[in-house]
């Protein structure tokens, strides 16, 4: 017997015979020992133990709700398609339709406090997931023995309650273990530890879950076996262990190995796969996999790349499922609503990949508000999922309804269509009438998906179905908005999109965006251009309208697109010649007529690294703090198929150049698009170049159609000439007697940061001069940061100004309490004085006489 199988044998004989129970110590907490007789032990080793929830397990399948209590392995009938679907769907009853579950991570918490929670959860989702009850450190939180089953079992009790399948998760992983488990442990005594964690938690709830992520993370990002407790004790084989043991205890329980950063193609998708090979080969009842799914949604993989991938592991025999989803959009450009709206189109494209391939079984979202989500405290502050912070419905969520329902995918060509609920699959929410009239979901005809909008009892030509989209748009701008339109009680006629635009202090006006004969026959498409007037807007909706009283409108598919601003690329198709681009190291450049578009497109050879490629210097374009939209069409040859990146190298003064990816692709010599955001970081520019790199050594890279344009103009530029003190303190003067050098003693970002010594009395410190760089009237945000030489002493920012040379005034910026140790922020606003300043002297000032000041990262930028 190998070491393993011996050393099992050994450890469940000692668990069977009560290896070292503590007391119980009361409360809703057992000790192994106590719940278990002698007589139960055994049978808990022969996976037979009945309980109390027994009842529960044979609950029949509501048809209304498929997929609930449908738990294969468990010898139940398949659930019944629904006979009567709803007007609006959920991502459960949409999901449904191709019997698979929209399942969710919930927190038993706020299922006990939060009644709008809880009722969401009921209404919206086919199966729940504790996010953590089921853990190690939660079931044991103190000591050996003792365990806590009351957070998790409460979830349990929801979820039977409203007919809600359990996930269990997760049985091993190196986080969130109990403080027991410690790097001074023993070999045997981890296992012992392990394998009573393992045998107690799959029997507590044998009859509450239809499976386990039984191996959570095991494979680290380079693919190699991730360092932990468990894999430093025994290799790889405690994989297979936790698989064979937790299948001894619960035969019926599905059991899955779940990871992320597994959900495309890469090293540790790779190395997944190779551990299910192996799992398999040597029979490791394993039933399935989990592709976590916590996406940035700049990385994030095609759906064709989804889908292959997930196709792999289902070609092995597996099932596949996204157990934990979320999308970061943070860190992409543009507006809010933009980066929902990219936001809704990835949503969209996980739900459409699942229904692609035969074995996925469903989603599970890591949430459902804004306002629990593990991601602002692990990532940053962040909008990941469906719901925002006030349980309103983001366009992520109607992205994933529609992705359940086949919803033919956004162009991704198009900048992202901006409005949420395009193809009212999923009810009317953002919907109202232009004038008098009924709006119904439309459950027999549509232009896309299952379900349009119909406005009825339209009393007069000009009333029609309207969406708001105040929040979407802004001053100035064009937008490409499309609507699909269809008549019911008139053969045909002319209908209108047209826009009603409210501007401060005018009268509102009318514009028509796009006209055309509609029939009763079929959905027309109504595509046309919207301009803001350059004013501030109050409001702006958009509605169809045009047909006689009494004729019905059908309406499905509202687009609205911000159209991109000029290209900031001087040089982007090559039609003459290939000037301004430069080889990105050792490269040459010349002109190919093998091109993406046009005539001519720049090819780079003799490259000798993957980084080498085909640049343009763009930063006299580019801003600190805007984002931009990146494009470029690639191509590789020499090679079969090869990576293809858009980088930035991004130059700030006092810091080592960035690489920015803008995106990335695979080229198998054809012509594809690489796309992505560029978001210029808070630093004085220097430079910032764009280029193509990304194949082996050796493979030539064509380039072609580029193009960068502003997305979003960030938040204007810090007025403060030298804020970091990287090369001296020019520009800055002692505000009074004072000493002042920069220092590498201390420093807040960079290397260096101002000192300021010999200070004889508390307001004496250092000063810049604001005169020509403040709008009067204007405000402008403060952030500065501060240490004090020793102690701690307030510190604060003071305006010292004077209007057309008169006398001087104090203003208080900011102030904080500020110490030797760590670097304490001053914030505040500054009001720029209505008048011709000839004064206007920020300066740092407030510690005692004699105490030093160091200051460093002084930023002051104009508010929106
Ligand atoms: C997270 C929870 O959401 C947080 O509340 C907790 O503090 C840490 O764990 N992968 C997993 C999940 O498998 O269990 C993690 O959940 C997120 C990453």
């Amino acid at each position: 017997m190998n070491r393993i199988g011996s050393t099992l044998r050994v450890s469940l004989v000692a668990l069977a015979s009560g290896l070292a129970p503590a007391a119980c110590q009361g409360g809703v907490d057992v000790d192994t020992a106590e719940e278990l007789g002698s007589s139960e032990r055994a049978l808990l080793l022969l996976g037979h133990q009945h309980d109390q929830r027994d009842k529960d397990r044979d609950k029949p399948c509501k048809p209304e709700k498929p997929g609930k209590g449908n738990k294969p392995g468990k010898g139940k009938p398949p659930c019944a398609e629904p006979v009567t679907e709803p007007a609006a769907f959920t991502p459960q009853t949409a999901a449904a339709r191709s019997k698979r579950h929209a399942g969710v991570a919930v927190q038993a918490s706020l299922l006990a406090s939060d009644a709008a929670y809880a009722q969401f959860v009921a209404d919206h989702f086919g199966q729940v997931t504790p996010e953590n009850e089921m853990k190690w450190g939660p079931l044991q939180p103190d000591r050996p023995h003792r365990w806590s089953f009351g957070p998790a079992d409460s979830i349990v009790d929801f979820a039977q309650a409203h007919e809600l399948p359990v996930r269990g998760h997760t049985l091993i992983w190196h986080s969130q273990l109990p403080a027991f488990i410690s790097d001074d442990l023993s070999d045997l005594r981890l296992r012992l530890y392990a394998e009573e964690h393992v045998v107690r938690t799959v029997n507590h709830f044998r009859k509450d879950v239809y499976g386990w992520d039984v191996v959570n993370e095991a494979i680290a990002d380079d693919g190699s076996l991730r360092v932990s407790p468990f894999s430093e004790a025994f290799g790889e084989h405690y994989i297979a262990h936790a698989f064979r043991l937790a299948h001894l205890i619960d035969r019926d329980a599905k059991l899955y190995y779940n990871d992320y950063g597994i959900e495309g193609f890469g090293p540790k998708s790779d190395a997944v796969y190779g551990l299910m090979e192996r799992l398999l080969d040597r029979r490791v009842p394993v039933d399935g996999v989990g592709f976590q799914g916590h996406f940035d949604a700049r990385f994030m993989p095609s759906l064709d790349e989804l889908v292959s991938n997930f196709q792999r592991f289902a070609d092995l025999g597996l099932k596949v499922n996204v157990s934990e989803l979320d999308v970061r959009v943070a860190r992409i450009g543009g507006s809010k609503a933009r980066r929902l709206a990219v936001q809704k189109q990835l949503y969209q494209r996980v739900a459409a990949a699942c229904v692609q391939v035969e074995a996925c079984e469903g989603i599970t979202t890591w949430g459902f508000t804004d306002a629990h989500s593990w991601v602002d405290s692990t990532f940053g502050a962040d909008d990941p999922l469906l719901l925002d912070e006030s349980y309103q419905k983001k366009p992520a969520y109607f992205g994933y309804v529609d992705g359940w329902l086949g919803v033919p995918l956004d162009d991704p060509s198009l900048e992202p269509n901006l409005i949420g609920n395009s193809s009212l699959e999923a009810g009317l929410d953002g919907w109202s009438v232009m004038g008098a009239g009924q709006l119904s979901s439309e459950t027999e005809l549509a232009h896309t998906g299952l379900r349009s909008l119909r406005a009825g009892g339209r009393a007069a030509s000009w009333q029609g179905p309207r969406h708001d989209v105040t929040a979407l748009v802004s001053a100035g701008r064009t937008y490409d908005a499309s609507l699909a339109v269809r008549l019911d009680g008139a053969a045909s006629a002319t209908a209108n999109l047209t826009a009603h635009i409210s501007c401060a202090g005018a009268d509102a006006v009318f514009q028509q965006v796009a006209s055309g004969a509609v029939s009763d026959a079929a959905f027309t498409v109504l595509a046309g251009e919207l301009t803001l007037p350059d004013c501030d807007v109050q409001s702006v909706a958009l509605y169809a309208e045009g047909p006689a009283a009494g004729v019905d409108l059908l309406v499905d598919d509202l687009g609205l697109r911000e159209q991109p601003l000029p290209n900031l690329i001087g040089n982007p198709d090559f039609e003459s010649g290939i000037g301004g681009w430069f080889g990105w190291g050792p490269s040459t450049l010349s002109l190919s007529s093998d091109s993406h578009s046009g005539a001519g497109a720049v090819v780079a050879t003799g490259r000798s690294d993957s980084w080498n490629g085909v640049a343009t210097d763009v930063t006299a374009g580019v801003a600190a703090t805007a984002s931009y939209r990146a494009s470029a069409w690639m191509k590789v040859s020499g090679a079969a198929a090869d990576s293809v990146v858009l980088t930035a190298a991004v130059g700030c003064a006092g810091a080592a150049t960035q690489f920015v990816r803008v995106g990335a692709a695979t080229s198998a010599g054809e012509w594809v698009e690489v796309s992505g955001t560029l978001a210029v970081p808070n630093c004085v520019v220097q430079s910032v170049v764009l280029y193509g790199e990304g194949p082996a050594a050796g493979v030539d890279l064509y380039l072609d159609d580029v193009s960068l344009s502003l997305l979003d103009a960030g938040q204007g530029p810090n007025v403060v000439a030298n804020s970091g003190f990287e090369s001296g303190v020019d520009g800055w003067f002692g505000f009074g007697a004072v000493a002042a050098e920069a220092t590498s003693a201390r420093a807040h970002g960079g290397d260096r940061s101002a000192r300021i010594g010999g200070r004889t009395a508390s307001w004496q410190g250092l000063a810049t001069s604001l005169v020509g760089q403040l709008t009067p009237g204007a405000s402008y945000a403060l952030s500065a940061w501060a240490q004090v030489g020793d102690g701690s002493s307030p510190l604060n920012m003071t305006l010292q100004s004077a209007c057309d040379g008169g006398a001087e005034s104090y203003t208080f910026v900011a102030g904080t309490t500020a110490n030797a140790a760590t670097w304490t922020e001053l914030q505040g606003t500054l009001v720029a004085p209505s008048c011709n300043l000839t004064t206007a002297n920020l300066y740092i000032e407030g510690a005692p006489a004699g105490v030093d000041i160091y200051l460093d990262d002084v930023v002051l930028r104009p508010t929106p």
